[in-house]
């Protein structure tokens, strides 16, 4: 079997941080290496010129060598709309949204979509994600037949939605199930795909749609589920006027059985005690979309309330009501929206969120988020002085929490000297750079 190694300063965290000083949640080495063969991690530890033997040597010091990034929450079908001008999430999404996702019923039009985003996501150091399709199935072949092409572990389903959404996008309860049902068949567990049961939020789901998911969910609980939840203020008082019947907006989907362990629920800023008790009680996942929610004036997430209610959290992109494909970009963004709330998110903690605590969230810890043994080789190298603002920078930092704070504020896609997937070089070979 032929063996890769790959030289740097390797860091993988193995718990959740618990302050700026917890040198005992991650690995690091500083003169380390990463033996990868036949797409995994084979070994990590101290560089040792003994143990490579014929292995090819790359040498990326003196970068980072960092699991690849996990976005837990983007709209491929959204990267042609990222930056259109909206007052707030309806608007947006009946203004935009809603005709850009119209394309994507058009031959040829999705396979050219879906290269392109996966090209920015390597470009930003993003190894996996989380992603909505268009209601139209062959959106969702395009997005996995990608994700194939590329060998990426990738979840993503086509978007439900039988009212309230224009009706060349709008499915009918009995077409999302069988269109979902054939998908899954035809995506789930091939190759790297896994597929997301995608109701895309209350308000465009009628109660027959959110039980045809109830259906399908209990049909397929090898699948995650995703939506939207409790974004944006008109957007819960129009859910509670459908619902009458659920106690809150989080009751709508638990009246329907689709809370979980395997449940990403985008946004869900603005929960009450009720139900983020639910959230907990379910081990459903709060999606924190930093970029998008600043941007759609939608709220500041909070945190710590729910981190100390035991519900488990992600972070992601929100492409396209977030603007930036680059989870450093999200990092940094999140700090902000934490600031604003008198919360502190270390370091630590951000990048942990972006590699092992967001494979946690897909329960896949030991399979992606990780640089350990048997786990993909998906990485991401870093480098702190890709700009010249960075290098100045750089001059004065003292330690590797430092490093790490600045590549999130300061670096963008030029900070992501490599990307590796399942062992292959991503980046470098990218066509057009
Ligand atoms: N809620 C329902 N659909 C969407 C979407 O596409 N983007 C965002 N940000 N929120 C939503
Ligand atoms: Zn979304």
């Amino acid at each position: 079997m032929s063996r890769t190694i790959l030289r740097g300063r390797v860091l993988s965290f193995v718990s959740e941080p618990q302050g700026i000083d917890d040198t005992a949640s991650y690995r690091y080495f500083a003169d380390g290496m990463v033996v990868i063969a036949d797409g995994k991690v084979q070994s990590v530890g101290d560089f040792d010129a003994g143990v490579a033997g014929d292995a090819e040597i790359i040498d990326h010091r003196p970068h980072l060598i960092l699991p690849g990034f996990i976005d837990l929450h983007l709209h491929y079908v959204q990267s042609q709309m990222i930056a259109s001008y909206a007052g707030s999430l309806l608007e947006w999404l009946n203004t935009y949204t809603f005709v850009e996702e119209q394309k994507f019923s058009q031959q040829g039009h999705a396979g050219a979509v879906a290269a392109a985003f996966y090209d920015e996501l390597i470009r930003n150091g993003t190894t996996s994600a989380v992603a909505y399709c268009s209601s139209h199935p062959r959106s969702v072949d395009a997005y996995f037949a990608e994700a194939e092409k590329r060998n990426m572990l990738m979840v993503g389903g086509k978007v439900m939605m039988d009212r309230n959404a224009p009706e060349a996008l709008r499915d009918s309860a009995q077409s999302g199930y069988d269109d979902t049902k054939a998908l899954i068949e035809r995506w789930h567990g091939r190759g790297r795909g896994l597929y997301a049961i995608s109701p895309r939020f209350a308000i465009t789901s009628t109660p027959a749609q959110l039980e045809a998911s109830r259906v399908l969910v209990a049909e397929h609980p090898e699948c995650y589920v995703q939506t939207h939840l409790s974004e944006n203020a008109a957007e819960i008082s129009f859910s509670m006027e459908l619902y009458p019947d659920s106690p809150d907006y989080a009751g709508i989907y638990e009246d329907y059985g689709l809370l979980g362990p395997k449940t990403l629920l985008g946004h869900s800023i603005h929960l009450n005690h009720r139900e983020t008790q639910v959230l907990a009680e379910t081990q459903s996942v709060a999606v924190f979309c930093p970029t998008s929610n600043l941007f759609l004036g939608s709220g500041l997430f909070d945190r710590e309330r729910l981190a100390k209610a035991g519900v488990r959290i992600g972070i992601a992109t929100d492409i396209g009501g977030g603007t930036n494909y680059g989870m450093l970009a999200t990092l940094d963004e999140g700090y902000k929206v934490l600031q604003l709330r008198g919360q502190r998110l270390t370091p630590l903690n951000s990048f942990y969120m972006a590699t092992l605590g967001n494979s946690r969230a897909l329960s896949l810890e030991g399979i992606i988020g990780s640089i350990e043994p048997g786990c993909a080789a998906d990485l991401v190298v870093l480098d702190a002085s890709a700009t010249p603002a960075m290098r100045l920078r750089m001059e004065t930092v003292t330690s590797l929490v430092e490093e790490l704070f600045l590549l999130q504020t300061l670096g963008d896609d030029r900070s992501i000297a490599e990307v590796y997937v399942a062992g292959a070089r991503a980046k470098s070979t990218l066509g057009g750079l």
